[in-house]
């Protein structure tokens, strides 16, 4: 019995691994202050680099719409991705805007609503742009962490 549920449970993560998250990162990620993607680094092997220019992350203010931050994220394509909004404390802030047809949902972190986003299909994509709330109008810096394939990820995505 236990060999059998053993048996099982392997075979559950294996279908995991294979299929790494396709919808998107778990939400303990952007609690993360490298967002590492650690489960492909602990299971599948991953090798992760720090951003050299691979990736550009830029926002500026949305036309006509006062206090929100359109953010855009791009580079060669790419399967997987996170971005997030901190206080350069490392606190999540401020909220992303996702409605029901995007190419990505929210994450909630540290029990931030919409603290984050993270993608909904596996498919490449070399461009992603998101709409996000500044609550307060303090300082905030964006952070994206982005997985081009399974073998590898690339953290410290920052504005340049
Ligand atoms: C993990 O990846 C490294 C670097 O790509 C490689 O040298 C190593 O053989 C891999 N290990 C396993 C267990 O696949
Ligand atoms: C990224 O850079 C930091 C600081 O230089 C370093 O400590 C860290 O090991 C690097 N991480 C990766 C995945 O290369
Ligand atoms: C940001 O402001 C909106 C609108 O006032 C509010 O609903 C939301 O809870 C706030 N989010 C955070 C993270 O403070």
């Amino acid at each position: 019995m236990n060999r059998m549920m053993t048996m099982c449970g392997v075979a559950a993560l294996l279908a995991v691994g294979v299929t790494a998250y396709p919808t998107g990162a778990p939400s303990s990620v952007c609690d993360d202050p490298f967002m590492e993607p650690t489960y492909h680094r602990d299971y599948l092997n991953a090798t992760g680099y720090n951003n050299t220019n691979q990736y550009t992350l830029r926002s500026s203010p949305a036309e006509g719409r006062p206090g929100i931050v359109e953010v855009t994220l791009t580079g060669a394509p790419f399967k997987g991705f996170v971005v997030r909004a901190s206080t350069p404390g490392e606190n999540n802030e401020g909220e992303f805007i996702v409605d029901e047809d995007s190419q990505f949902h929210a994450l909630h972190c540290s029990s931030n609503e919409n603290a984050a986003v993270t993608h909904s299909s596996p498919e490449f994509k070399s461009s992603v742009k998101l709409l996000w709330r500044d609550n307060n109008s303090g300082n905030h810096v964006f952070q994206a962490t982005v997985v081009p394939t399974i073998e590898t990820y690339v953290i410290n995505i920052f504005e340049s």
